[in-house]
């Protein structure tokens, strides 16, 4: 009898926990992530001086929240298996961290690796999910980027269950990021295990190029962006597609890093910053808290967006939004500026995955550049203008009844 009860005790636990962490991330997760710029070089510091400039950045006020490290903050396990951090980077200890960063008002993000160590060598949670799970949850620890570095002879699907169920039984809510490139098809098993999951491999600064590694390449924007199709109908409220950490502010221009930004958006992607946030200049800073492009990613419908013009070097996209509003974005893929004119009386827009149809001849829209806040007439006049290269053009269109 005492050991029914205690089955029972543990199902109603991990069912109450679980649905605790159902609505962690309901819109995209947004946040910062040490990665893109410092790879294997953080510190206490820079995470501390990273959060403080999150809050004076205005971007925790434009809704980014997380504060992530990623590989390399490791130090040793002790002699019963607990993961300390490096201790000559975070003398101060994990919790300690974790306690300034919510001082704050932002929440604590780490990273760890489904294999016996992380891509850049650390000791991985391979045989000690749970064990790992306990001492994230004894950190404050609010997000876990979990990889896939060094996982031979393991199935994703298990592996990422196995560290999502040690999540649970720890018992903290946890966004649950799931790292493994898409190589297995996580969009078709991890929805009720993460709360989003890599699509692709690494991203690169660079818009369109690729970057050759030796035995594996890292991807510009635009590889990211044409890698993965058909895949958006497994995205929503919970459970997004990832792809990849943003690279604005690393070295693209400014056209560039406005595109990728819009890009990330029409995607319902995960908004993460990849910069130094500690000296943004002004122009990465309001690209990063551009609050209209921002409530298009973080509409609460959830929907990733469409390719509705798919041509060489230009296409529109299209995501629908709540109250019968949409986003498209025109984006021109070649250095070269286009002239553009488009006429959107003869447009009817037809979402392939979802219960969406735009017709224009049927309905009026108001058109606001999201980029310039601007009110750009309506749907009833064709849009004509100069598309620079690497750039977009994006509407909010609101319908006019
Ligand atoms: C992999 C991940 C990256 C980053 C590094 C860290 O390459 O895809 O995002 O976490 O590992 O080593």
């Amino acid at each position: 009898m005492k050991r029914v009860v205690t089955v029972f005790a543990c199902f109603i636990f991990l069912n109450v926990s679980a649905q605790k962490f159902e609505d962690l991330a309901l819109t995209p997760p947004m946040g910062w992530n040490s990665w893109n710029k410092f790879a294997c070089d953080v510190d206490e510091n820079l995470i501390r001086e990273t959060a403080d400039a999150m809050v004076t950045s205005g971007m925790k006020e434009a809704g980014y929240e997380y504060i992530v490290i990623d590989d390399c903050w490791h130090g040793e396990r002790d002699s019963l298996g607990f993961i300390h951090p490096d201790p000559d980077r975070f003398p101060s200890g994990m919790k300690a961290l974790a306690d300034y960063i919510h001082s704050k008002g932002l929440k604590f993000g780490i990273y760890s690796d489904a294999g016996w160590q992380t891509c850049g060598g650390k000791p991985g949670s391979r045989g000690r999910e749970y064990q790992d799970a306990m001492t994230y949850a004894s950190w404050g620890v609010d997000y876990l980027k979990y990889d896939w570095c060094n996982t031979e002879g393991l199935k994703a699907e298990g592996a990422y269950l196995t560290m999502r169920d040690a999540l649970y039984a720890a018992g903290r809510p946890v966004v649950f990021s799931i790292c493994e490139w898409g190589s297995d098809n996580p969009w078709e098993w991890a929805s009720p295990i993460g709360h989003l999951w890599r699509t692709t491999g690494d991203i690169y600064p660079c818009f369109d190029c690729e970057e050759d590694h030796g035995t594996w390449s890292s991807w510009g924007v635009l590889q990211i962006l044409d890698m993965r199709k058909n895949i958006r109908q497994y995205a929503g409220p919970g459970h997004w597609n990832d792809p990849d950490m943003m690279e604005i502010g690393n070295g693209m221009s400014e056209n560039e890093d406005r595109a990728h930004f819009s890009l990330w958006a029409m995607q319902a992607a995960p908004l993460i910053a990849g910069n130094d946030l500690r000296n943004m200049s002004d122009q990465t800073k309001a690209i990063l808290t551009n609050k209209a492009v921002i409530a298009i990613d973080q509409d609460s419908l959830g929907i990733q967006g469409f390719k509705y013009i798919d041509e060489e070097d230009f296409e529109v996209w299209v995501k629908p939004l709540v109250n019968e509003e949409l986003a498209v974005c025109f984006l021109n893929r070649s250095d070269q500026s286009r002239e553009l004119s488009f006429d959107w009386k003869n447009q009817v827009m037809e979402d392939p995955d979802f219960e969406y149809r735009y017709d224009f001849s049927q309905q009026k829209y108001q058109l606001v550049n999201v980029w310039t806040g601007k009110k750009a007439g309506n749907t009833q006049k064709t849009t004509k203008l100069t598309l620079s290269g690497h750039d977009v053009l994006m509407y909010r269109l609101i319908p006019v009844h």
